[in-house]
C-alpha cells in the first residue's frame, strides 16, 4: 500500500517488523493510523495488532531502542505501550470480544486478525498494513474499508447492531467521525443508531463528552450537532439543546428556529477561533430562549432575559456532562450572559461609561465576547448582515478609544473589598458589596474621578447613609 510515512516512522516500523519476524508473529498497523495515512490526515500514533502475544512483542520492540522506553502494561487490556522516538505505539494481541448485552467488559479470547477486525467499530478503522517480511506494507481489507473512505462512508463490519451493542459509545463515534472527515453514515448503520440511542445510557459520561468535545473541536461542528439530533442522540445526552428546536406560530407569527441558528453561531466562531470554550459559549448562547420565550400581543415572540437564564444553566450543564466547573466554564458563562450587549450598544448614541461598563465586565475576554456576537449574526438578508457588521465595527473603534483612554479592560477600582473591611473594621457582608459596587459604578459612569481620595470621599459619604463610620483614617 503506498502510503506517506515520514523517514521516523519508516524506520520504527522495520523494527517492529524485525522483532515480530523474530517471535514468529504475524504483525499488521491497524486502526486511526492507517485510515489517517490513507486520507492523508496528521497522525500521532499507531496501533500494533500482532497473532501473539501483543505484551511480548511490546517488550521485544522496546528493547531494540537506545534508550530503552518504559513499556506500560494494561494486563486487564492485554494491551501495552511505549513511546519510541517520541511517537506513540499501542501493542495488542489479535482477539475475539463476545460482549453480554448489559456489560461493557467483553469476553475476550486470542484470534485471528480477521477476528480482530471484525470486533472493530468501522471499515475503516478495521483495514491494517501488514508487517510481516513475505508481503511488507500489503494491505489488508477484507469489508472494504479502502472503498469506503473514497467514497467518505461510515459503516460497521459487522450488522451495525452488533457493533453498537457491543459498545454503544461507537454510535458517538460514527457522528464524530462524520463530522471530522466529512463522510456520511450509510443508511444501515444510521438507522441502528436512531434504533439503539437508548442504549448510550450504559455510557459514562466522561467518553460520551470526550466525543461531543471532538466534534466541537471539528472544522464543522453543526454536522455532528445535527446527526446527534436526527438520530435521538442528542435527547439522551444534551436535552436542553433539543429544546432549541422548532418554530413555533401564532397569530401567523413565528420566530426562528433556534437549535439551526445555534448550529449556524457554531459554525460561524469555528471559522475565526480553534478555542474549545469560546464554541461551548456559541453552543450555549441562546440556551435560555425555551425557558424565556412568551408571546407578546402586539411585539410577537420575545425571549426577555434569556442570557440571563442561559449564564444560571451553564454551571448546571457543565456538571451534568462532567467539564470543568473552573474559570473556563466561567469563562463560558461570562459570554453567555454578556452575549447581547454589544448589540444594544450598536442601536444607540454610544456614552463613554456604557463603552466603560462592557469593558470592565468584559475585561480580558472582551475580543472573545465580540467574536460571539459577530457570530451570532445568522441573518439571510445581506443588507441586515452588512448593517450589523457596520455596527459591531463602531462598537469595536468606540471600545478601542475608550480604553486606549481610560485602561479598563485590565482596571480594578482604587478601593478593594479587602480595604473597605480594614477601613470600617468589618467582616465580609453586604454593606462591603454596596461600598465596593458604589465606587465602581461612579467611576465608570465618570462621576468622580480613578483615584483612591475621590474614591474615599465617595466612600464616607455612602458609608454615613449605612450608619458606618471609618475605625481607621486613609490607609
Ligand atoms: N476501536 C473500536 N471501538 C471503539 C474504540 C476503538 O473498534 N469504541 C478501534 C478502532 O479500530 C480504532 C482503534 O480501536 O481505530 C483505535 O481507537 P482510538 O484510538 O480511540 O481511535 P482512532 O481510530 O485511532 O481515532 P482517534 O485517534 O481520532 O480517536
Amino acid at each position: 500500500m503506498d502510503i506517506n510515512c515520514t523517514e521516523k516512522e519508516l524506520f520504527i516500523f522495520k523494527k517492529i517488523a524485525h522483532a515480530a519476524e523474530e517471535l514468529g508473529m504475524d504483525t499488521y498497523l491497524i486502526g486511526g493510523f492507517v485510515r489517517d495515512k490513507i486520507i492523508g490526515r496528521d497522525t500521532k500514533d499507531a496501533d500494533v495488532v500482532c497473532v501473539g502475544d501483543g505484551i511480548q512483542l511490546a517488550k521485544e520492540v522496546a528493547k531494540r531502542f537506545n534508550p530503552v522506553p518504559p513499556v506500560s502494561v494494561f494486563k486487564t487490556y492485554g494491551t501495552a505501550h511505549i513511546k519510541a522516538d517520541d511517537f506513540d505505539l499501542e501493542f495488542v494481541g489479535a482477539r475475539k470480544e463476545s460482549y453480554k448485552y448489559h456489560s461493557r467488559n467483553p469476553e475476550v479470547t486470542p484470534g485471528t486478525l480477521e477476528n480482530d477486525q471484525l470486533r472493530r467499530d468501522f471499515t475503516i478503522n478495521a483495514l491494517a498494513i501488514s508487517l510481516n517480511k513475505s508481503d511488507y506494507g500489503k494491505l489488508v481489507d477484507p469489508f472494504g474499508g479502502l472503498h469506503d473512505i473514497e467514497k467518505k462512508i461510515i459503516r460497521t463490519p459487522l450488522d451495525p447492531l452488533q457493533t453498537f451493542s457491543d459498545d454503544p459509545l461507537r454510535m458517538m463515534r460514527a457522528i464524530r467521525f462524520a463530522t471530522q472527515l466529512d463522510f456520511s453514515i450509510e443508511e444501515k448503520t444510521l438507522q441502528a443508531i436512531k434504533d439503539n440511542a437508548y442504549r448510550l445510557s450504559i455510557i459514562s459520561q466522561e467518553r460520551i463528552t470526550d466525543e461531543l468535545n471532538k466534534i466541537i473541536a471539528s472544522q464543522k461542528p453543526s454536522i455532528g450537532f445535527d446527526l446527534l439530533y436526527q438520530t435521538g442522540l442528542l435527547h439522551i445526552i444534551f436535552p436542553q439543546m433539543v429544546d432549541l428546536a422548532g418554530a413555533e406560530y401564532k397569530d401567523g407569527v413565528g420566530h426562528k428556529d433556534n437549535f439551526y441558528h445555534t448550529l449556524q453561531v457554531i459554525d460561524n466562531i469555528s471559522e475565526r477561533t480553534n478555542d474549545p470554550w469560546i464554541r461551548w459559549a456559541a453552543v450555549l448562547h441562546d440556551i435560555g430562549k425555551p425557558v424565556t420565550k412568551k408571546f407578546e400581543e402586539g411585539h410577537g415572540w420575545t425571549f426577555h432575559g434569556h442570557e440571563v437564564v442561559g449564564g444560571k444553566m451553564v454551571p448546571k450543564i457543565f456538571s451534568k456532562l462532567k467539564l470543568p466547573l473552573n474559570e473556563k466554564m466561567r469563562l463560558v458563562k461570562k459570554l453567555v450572559e454578556l452575549h447581547l450587549r454589544p448589540i444594544s450598544l450598536s442601536q444607540e448614541d454610544i456614552t463613554d461609561s456604557a463603552i466603560r461598563r462592557i469593558l470592565f465586565d468584559a475585561g480580558e475576554d472582551f475580543d472573545a465576547l465580540m467574536m460571539l456576537c459577530e457570530a451570532d449574526i445568522t441573518s439571510k438578508n445581506k443588507y441586515k448582515v452588512k448593517k450589523y457588521i457596520e455596527n459591531f465595527r463602531l462598537v469595536r473603534q468606540r471600545c478601542e478609544e475608550v480604553e486606549e483612554k481610560d485602561r479598563i479592560r485590565a482596571w480594578q477600582p482604587p478601593i478593594s473589598g479587602e480595604m473597605i473591611m480594614e477601613i470600617f473594621g468589618i467582616p465580609p457582608s453586604k454593606p462591603v458589596g454596596i461600598l465596593k459596587n458604589a465606587i465602581k459604578e461612579a467611576i465608570l459612569d465618570g462621576e468622580i474621578d480613578n483615584n483612591y481620595d475621590a474614591a474615599y470621599d465617595l466612600m464616607l459619604q455612602k458609608a454615613k447613609q449605612l450608619g458606618l463610620a471609618p475605625k481607621k483614617s486613609k490607609i
